[in-house]
């Protein structure tokens, strides 16, 4: 069984990708903050304000192992920017598919998220910002099987890179 992960930071594309890779392939999509959401019936935002942060990494640990457990070959999954601060949540995605890595420019980022207010860890100043992408990027390398460079591409351009790489 191949499921297809989705990795990378905030505002890389990761659910915008997944949702129509699926669509051309297919497949279904989940998107692992929205499983959150709909499970707990909360809003992230509201998660981090009133649980915090390493109460809410504990739900996605739990919401990737049991998405990891229900889906099916060439069945795409968009994960959260943070999935990668729990070590278990490479085990989970390594033992059942491929970790593919959204990657992205911080100038590109910030573009996309000028206007965002819902990602609690990008409502911060640009210093911590930048530690996080720099802390990041190191991880989303690390844990991933291929890597596609989303900077100036549109979504079909990168679907279409990605389509190449799993059909290798
Ligand atoms: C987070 C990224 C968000 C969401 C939460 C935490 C992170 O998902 O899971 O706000 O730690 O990078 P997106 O990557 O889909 O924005």
């Amino acid at each position: 069984m191949s499921l297809i992960y989705l990795i990378g930071f905030m505002g890389s594309g990761k659910s915008s990708v997944g949702k129509n890779l699926a669509y051309v392939l297919g497949t279904d999509f989940i998107d692992t903050d929205e499983f959150i959401e709909r499970k707990y019936n909360r809003n992230i935002p509201n998660i981090f304000k009133v649980e915090g942060e390493v109460k809410f990494r504990g739900y996605e640990t739990s919401a990737l192992n049991e998405i990891s457990k229900k889906m099916s070959t060439d069945d795409v999954i968009s994960t959260g920017g943070g999935i990668v601060e729990t070590n278990e949540n490479y085990e989970t995605m390594n033992q059942s598919g491929d970790i593919i890595y959204l990657q992205t420019s911080l100038d590109e980022i910030y573009k996309r998220l000028i206007k965002d207010t819902n990602r609690p860890l990008w409502n911060n100043n640009d210093r911590a910002r930048e530690a996080l992408y720099n802390r990041r990027i190191a991880m989303y390398e690390e844990w991933s099987n291929y890597t596609v460079d989303t900077d100036g591409k549109t979504i079909s351009e990168i679907i279409q890179e990605i389509e190449h790489i799993i059909n290798k």
